[in-house]
C-alpha cells in the first residue's frame, strides 16, 4: 500500500444497502505517463472500470475477511487504461458485508459501524519526467445508483441497462476506520471454467429448464435481446424434484436470481457482485427463442493450483472423486464455507477442518488457509474462543464446540504437514494455546464437558431424525478432540523449541478420564459404543487397547452393515478400520451403492457431496427443506482417504512436505487398479498398483531430493528419488 490510508472513505447520501452504488471521477493525465496504479478497497463488494473498461481479473473483491480488523487493499497495474481524459467509475454492491443474519450486538462491529457500502481508493499516476499525481476518493466524487438496481449476496440482483440515476449526487466523506487496510494476502477470486448446456428440459409443470450437467458456484453469463421493458428472471437451483420440476425450496431464504431489464438491444451480460450454487437454471419472462449457445455457466473460485489426481478402476468411485473436486471447486471462493447455494454459505470451522487433508491433497490450498486463519486468530476471542463461523457473525463469544473450534488447530498443523510452512505453527501457536487453555477451563477432571457442542453432526445414530447433534454421546466427542487437539499443541510446541511437559501431563490425564469414564477392557462401554466413539478412540490413539477398540469398530460395522457416522466420525472411519487390518470392511464401505454410502449419492445422479446421506432419497423425496444442500464437501473428506490408503500416498509426520514419503497402499479384491500423484513443493509424487492373476504390482515415484518407505506385505523398504516396481 502506497497512497490508499491517504484518501477518505466516501459513501453515497442515498441508502445504499439493497444496491449498486456507482462511484465516479473525471480527470487527466497531460503528460507521458510511465506508471499508473490503483490502490482500492470497499466495504461491500466491487468492480473498477477506467474509461469502460474492467480493471484486473478477479472477481467478488475485496473477499471475504474479518472485515472490522482485516479488509483487503488491491493495487493494479493501470498504466494501459489511462489516457489525456479518462473517467474512474466503480460500482460497489453490498456482498459479504451486507448480510444481516442476526441483528445481535457483534453485527455493529461486523458492519464496521455503518450499514451501507462504501469506497476507498487512490489512484497515482507517475509520469515520465518524474513527477506525480494522486487521485483520492474525496467528496468531489460523483455517488449515482448502479444499474444493478438490486444487489444481494443470497438473493441475487436486478440489472437495467437503461437505468439512469437522475439525481447524482457528491459523495459524503466520513471517518471512518484506515487501520484495517492491508495488502490482500489470500488468493485471488477468479473466473475458473466455463460450462455449456447439456440440456434444455421442459419441465411437467411448463417451466423451461437449462441443465449444465454439473452442480457448480459461479454465474451464467447470456446473450439478450429480449422486449423493451420485461424482466427477464433467471432462477438457480442445485437439483429438480421427483417429477422433474425445478426445485429451489432447499435454498431456504435465498431467492438466488438474476433478473434482466431488457431495452430492446442485444446484451452478454453476466453477474457482478454475488455467486449462486447451482446445476439447472429456470427462464423466465424470457421471450428470445432459448437457445442452448446464448448461456454458459462460470465458475467461479478462489485460484489454488491442482495438485492431486486419483482414478481407480471403479467408475462409481472415480464420480465420487470427480464430486470431491466440484464440492471443493464450490465452497472454496475466498473462505471454505459449508455450501455456496442457500443462506448460508458461511466459513464453518468443522466443515472446514475435517475436509482440509483431502483438500490439500486435490489442491494447493496454503495461501487459500493462510488467509483464513489469519481471519480465524483475528476472531479468537481473548479468552480463546473460536466462532463457529470464520469471518464470524454469530455471537458465542462464551462457546466453542469440539470439532468446530479445533480447526484453530488441525488446520495449521496440516498446512505445515503439507507444505512444511512452519510460519503457519509459529504466527498460531499463541492462539492454539488460548483454545487449549479454554478447553481445560471448560472441563472438569481431564473431561471436557461444559461447553455446548454439535456432536457427531447429521449421524444416523438417533432415533429422531429432527434431531442433529444427538447420538454419540458429547463430552466423549469432546474429550477425544481435546486430546487430539493437545497433541497437536505439544508437536507445535516442539516444533517452535518450547518445553510441552505441561501439556503432556494434562493430555495424559484426560487420556486416563477418557478410559475411565468410557471405556472398558479396551472397549468404549456399552451405553457409549457408537460406530463415531470407537472410531474416535483408535484414531486419536486414545485406546490403551487399540486393537480390541478396532475389532469393536469392525463389529459395530459389520453387524448393522453400513455406515452410521456423521461429520466427526466420517473422515475417520476407514482410516481407524485400514489401520488396524480391516481393510475389507473399509472397502465395503466405500463400495456400498444403497443408503447410507457415499456411492448412494453417485447412484442418484450427484454430481457434488451432498450435506446428508439422504440428502434425495431413493423414493425420491428430500431431507426437510430446512438444510439441505446439494454441495457440503464435508463426507468428502474421504478423499484422504482414496489418497492415503487406496494409493497410499501419505506425508511422514516427522518430515512433512513430503520430504520423507510412506507410501503404504491396501488393495481390494474388488478394485483391479488405482493410480494417484500430488504436485507437492518437492516434485511430482506418484503411486500405482495392479491387480492381474492374483498378483499385485506397483509403482512409485519419488521426486529428487525426497525419500520414502514402502510398507506392503512382506515389505518395508527405504527408496531414494526415482521410480520402483515392487510385485507382490
Ligand atoms: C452448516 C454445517 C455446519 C453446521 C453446524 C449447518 O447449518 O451447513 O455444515 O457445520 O450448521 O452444525
Amino acid at each position: 500500500m502506497k497512497n490508499i490510508t491517504n484518501a477518505e472513505w466516501i459513501k453515497s447520501p442515498k441508502l445504499s444497502q439493497e444496491c449498486e452504488i456507482c462511484y465516479s471521477k473525471q480527470f487527466s493525465a497531460q503528460k507521458p505517463v510511465k506508471k499508473a496504479s490503483l490502490e482500492i478497497t470497499s466495504l461491500g463488494v466491487y468492480v473498477a472500470r477506467i474509461n469502460g473498461s474492467r480493471i484486473g481479473d478477479q472477481v467478488m473483491t475485496p473477499g471475504w475477511t474479518a472485515y472490522q480488523k482485516r479488509l483487503f487493499v488491491e493495487t493494479y497495474d493501470v498504466t494501459e487504461n489511462i489516457k489525456e481524459n479518462n473517467t474512474i467509475s466503480v460500482g460497489v454492491a453490498p456482498g459479504w458485508k451486507g448480510r444481516y443474519f442476526t441483528g445481535n450486538e457483534r453485527m455493529a462491529s461486523y458492519f464496521l459501524g455503518i450499514r451501507e457500502t462504501a469506497l476507498i481508493a487512490a489512484l497515482t499516476i507517475e509520469y515520465a519526467d518524474g513527477t506525480e499525481d494522486v487521485i483520492y476518493t474525496d467528496k468531489t466524487w460523483t455517488t449515482e445508483l448502479g444499474k444493478n438496481i438490486y444487489s444481494d449476496l443470497y438473493n441475487g440482483y436486478v440489472y437495467d441497462p437503461a437505468f439512469v440515476d437522475d439525481e447524482p449526487m457528491k459523495a459524503v466523506v466520513f471517518p471512518h476506520k484506515k487501520d484495517v487496510l492491508i495488502d490482500r494476502d489470500g488468493e485471488k477470486i477468479k473466473e475458473q471454467e466455463r460450462l455449456a448446456v447439456k440440456e434444455i428440459i421442459f419441465t411437467p409443470k411448463g417451466e423451461t429448464v437449462l441443465d449444465f450437467g454439473q452442480n457448480l458456484t459461479g454465474y451464467v453469463e447470456f446473450k439478450i435481446k429480449g422486449k423493451k421493458g420485461e424482466k427477464a428472471v433467471i432462477s438457480h437451483a442445485e437439483v429438480l424434484d421427483a417429477e422433474g420440476n425445478f426445485y429451489r425450496d432447499n435454498l431456504r431464504s435465498a431467492k438466488a436470481q438474476a433478473a434482466f431489464v431488457c431495452d430492446g438491444e442485444e446484451h452478454i451480460h453476466k453477474a457482478e457482485h454475488t455467486f449462486f450454487g447451482f446445476r439447472y437454471i429456470k427462464l423466465e419472462n424470457w421471450s428470445d427463442e432459448v437457445k442452448a449457445e446464448n448461456f454458459t455457466a462460470i465458475v467461479v473460485h478462489s485460484d489454488m493450483k491442482r495438485t492431486g489426481h486419483f482414478e481407480c478402476s471403479s467408475e462409481m468411485l472415480n464420480k465420487l472423486y470427480s464430486n470431491i473436486i466440484w464440492g471443493q471447486k464450490g465452497n472454496y471462493l475466498d473462505i471454505p464455507t459449508d455450501c455456496p447455494q442457500r443462506d448460508e454459505r458461511l466459513g464453518w470451522t468443522g466443515d472446514a477442518q475435517v475436509f482440509i487433508k483431502a483438500a490439500a491433497y486435490n489442491y494447493d490450498v496454503e495461501t487459500f488457509f493462510e488467509k483464513w486463519l489469519a481471519d480465524l486468530r483475528a476472531e479468537q476471542r481473548p479468552w480463546g474462543t473460536i466462532p463457529h463461523v470464520i469471518p464470524d457473525l454469530f455471537d458465542c463469544d462464551e462457546n466453542s464446540s469440539a470439532a468446530w473450534a479445533d480447526a484453530a488447530t488441525v488446520c495449521p498443523w496440516q498446512i505445515y504437514m503439507s507444505y512444511g510452512n512452519k510460519a503457519i505453527i509459529e504466527k498460531s501457536l499463541e492462539s492454539m494455546k488460548n483454545y487449549i487453555e479454554y478447553i481445560e477451563e471448560s472441563s472438569r477432571d481431564g473431561i471436557w464437558c461444559k461447553s455446548w457442542h454439535f456432536g457427531d453432526w447429521l449421524n444416523l445414530d438417533a432415533s429422531d431424525v429432527g434431531k442433529c447433534d444427538i447420538g454419540t454421546n458429547k463430552d466423549l466427542i469432546a474429550t477425544a478432540y481435546y486430546i487430539y487437539s493437545s497433541n497437536i499443541l505439544i508437536k507445535a510446541m516442539e516444533l517452535c523449541g518450547e518445553d510441552a511437559t505441561e501439556q503432556k501431563a494434562k493430555r495424559e490425564a484426560s487420556i486416563a478420564a477418557f478410559r475411565r469414564v468410557f471405556m472398558e477392557n479396551g472397549r468404549i462401554k456399552p451405553e457409549y459404543a457408537t460406530q463415531t466413539a470407537a472410531t474416535l478412540a483408535v484414531h486419536f490413539g486414545i485406546s490403551d487397547n487399540v486393537a480390541e477398540t478396532a475389532k469393536q469398530l469392525n463389529e459395530l460395522v459389520t453387524e448393522c452393515g453400513h455406515l452410521k457416522t456423521g461429520f466427526v466420525g466420517t473422515p475417520y472411519l476407514l482410516h481407524a478400520l485400514t489401520d488396524n487390518g480391516y481393510t475389507e470392511t473399509a472397502y465395503s464401505l466405500i463400495l456400498r451403492e444403497e443408503y447410507p454410502s457415499w456411492l448412494f449419492s453417485v447412484r442418484m445422479g450427484a454430481t457434488t457431496i451432498w450435506e446428508h446421506w439422504d440428502s434425495l432419497r431413493a423414493d425420491g423425496t428430500m431431507w426437510s427443506t430446512d438444510m439441505n444442500s446439494f454441495n457440503h464437501y464435508a463426507y468428502g473428506a474421504v478423499a484422504d482417504w482414496m489418497y492415503g490408503d487406496m494409493a497410499g500416498i501419505n506425508v511422514d509426520e516427522t518430515n512433512p512436505a513430503y520430504k520423507h514419503i510412506v507410501f503404504r497402499p491396501v488393495t481390494d479384491s474388488r478394485i483391479d487398479w488405482v493410480k494417484a500423484s500430488v504436485e507437492t513443493r518437492c516434485g511430482l509424487v506418484a503411486s500405482e498398483w495392479k491387480t492381474e492373476n492374483g498378483k499385485t504390482t506397483y509403482i512409485f515415484t519419488v521426486p529428487e531430493g525426497s525419500t520414502a518407505t514402502v510398507i506392503l506385505p512382506g515389505i518395508n523398504q527405504e527408496i531414494a528419488a526415482g521410480e520402483y516396481n515392487f510385485t507382490v
